[in-house]
């Protein structure tokens, strides 16, 4: 059975000796969805799975209440710490990435799998297509519920379909406000009910951060900008991501989701950067 997917997700990414107990944090604080990757260059995925047994040895949670989120990284975007052989073909690489992730982990399933980016820029490619193929027979032996690629522009994603392949439950990507909030995108999900998880939401959009607009709805809301940003991102269908490393803000990125932002007020900040 596939866990609820959660309304907010707490980002590993960045945290080195920190993951451990950020990632405790995260999930004592109220998160209940986390994202790593076996990418040793910006993730101790290790380290996420200590923060785990550390919450379930403290009761905080149980693994079955957290939705877990790791991916697969192709070797160029990896440094030396590889989590596969990389002279084996591409889905032995993926089933060895999967079975490390499981270790570091430690767990028997993630909830969901993502590819880390496509291997190039310009288009859906062949090595992709072999990739995720062997993603989903790693979905199909119970090793992750559910898939998502990440990092894709429109492009990729029509590529995707038009190749037949399935589609994924999941896109991870960067949301500038200036593409409208990586409108598109969006709006391909939303026609297919694939669920858009946005990062970089304040650190993409500073320009909107500090908005003359963004403060106005921040006084009236009673609530700093970067909560009205998350609330936003909620708003307008998205599952936003925070990797933030301060207790305070953590508390503040959960509570945003009580905020109530008036139809207009969430109009205005879609349109605010194009
Ligand atoms: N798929 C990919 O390629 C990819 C790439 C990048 C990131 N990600 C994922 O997305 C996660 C989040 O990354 P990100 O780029 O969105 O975040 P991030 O770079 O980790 O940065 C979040 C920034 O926002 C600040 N912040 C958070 N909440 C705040 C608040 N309430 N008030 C003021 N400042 C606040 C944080 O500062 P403080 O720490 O001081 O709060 C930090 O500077 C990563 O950890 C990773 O899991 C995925």
């Amino acid at each position: 059975m596939a866990i609820a997917i959660p309304d907010f997700l707490y980002g590993t990414a960045w945290k080195e000796d920190r993951t451990q107990g950020l990632t405790e944090q995260a999930l004592r604080v109220g998160f209940r969805g986390i994202d790593t990757a076996n990418q040793r260059r910006h993730y101790v995925e290790a380290g996420v799975g200590e923060g785990l047994k550390a919450a379930y040895r403290a009761g905080i949670v149980k693994r079955a209440d957290v939705f877990l989120q790791t991916k697969f990284t192709y070797q160029r975007g990896q440094d030396h710490r590889l989590p596969y052989d990389p002279s084996a073909d591409l889905a032995t690489q993926v089933a060895q990435s999967m079975q490390s992730s499981l270790e570091h982990l430690d767990t028997d399933h993630v909830d969901s799998y993502v590819l880390h980016g496509p291997a190039s820029g310009y288009g859906w490619s062949e090595d992709d297509a072999e990739v995720w193929a062997a993603m989903a027979r790693e979905r199909d032996a119970g090793r992750t519920r559910q898939l998502g690629v990440s990092n894709v522009s429109l492009r990729h994603l029509h590529q995707m379909a038009a190749s037949g392949a399935e589609m994924p439950a999941f896109v991870q990507n960067r949301c500038f406000a200036r593409l409208g909030w990586d409108r598109d995108v969006r709006a391909f999900c939303a026609e297919r009910k694939i669920v858009y998880q946005g990062f970089s939401l304040l650190t993409a959009n500073v320009e909107v951060l500090h908005h003359p607009l963004l403060a106005r709805v921040a006084a009236r809301a009673n609530a700093t900008p970067a909560q009205v940003i998350f609330r936003f991102a909620l708003a307008v269908g998205m599952l936003p991501l925070t990797g933030t490393s301060s207790a305070e803000h953590m508390t503040q990125d959960l509570a945003s989701r009580h905020l109530a932002l008036a139809a207009d007020e969430v109009r205005h900040i879609e349109s605010l950067a194009e």
